[in-house]
């Protein structure tokens, strides 16, 4: 059965250029586009997206680096798509991420305050569900 994830170019994946190559990676992989949007983030919607890290200590850096700039964010639609999304991210930590994967080929370890690793995907049909809500209230 078909499932749908969302999936966020970061900041620091637009300032360098990599959204059209992550969309191509995505789309290579035959997943289908269902959203694409260039947002500006709030805290207000990053305190709703990233509520599982509040009053962690990288949370205050990671909301400041991702209101560093727009954000690419995408729905994506396929049989197991979260699952086959996080796989083409990689592992987190980007100095450690598979080459082959997006953070792997893509990403690297910078002198800031939290890792910058390009993309975020959905990782349970649960937060998917309620990561789409958020960014697309109206899919
Ligand atoms: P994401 O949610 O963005 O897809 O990434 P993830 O599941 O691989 O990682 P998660 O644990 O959910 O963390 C969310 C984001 O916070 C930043 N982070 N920095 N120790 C650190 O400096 C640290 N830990 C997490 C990363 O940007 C990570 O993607
Ligand atoms: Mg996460």
């Amino acid at each position: 059965m078909s499932e749908r994830t969302l999936i966020l170019v970061k900041p620091d994946g637009v300032k360098r250029g990599l959204s059209g190559e992550i969309l191509r990676r995505v789309e290579a992989k035959g997943y289908v586009l269902v959203a694409v949007e260039l947002r500006t983030a709030t805290p207000e919607l990053l305190a709703e997206h990233y509520s599982e890290h509040v009053g962690k200590p990288f949370y205050e850096p990671l909301v400041e680096f991702m209101l560093s700039g727009p954000t690419l964010a995408i729905v994506a639609e396929g049989e197991r798509v979260i699952e086959g999304f996080r796989s083409l991210a990689g592992a987190t930590d980007p100095t450690s991420a598979a080459p082959g994967t997006i953070r792997g080929d893509l990403g690297r370890q910078w002198p800031t305050k939290v890792l910058q690793n390009l993309v975020h995907g959905s990782d349970s049909e649960e937060s998917s569900a309620r990561e789409i809500g958020i960014w697309f209230p109206s899919l």
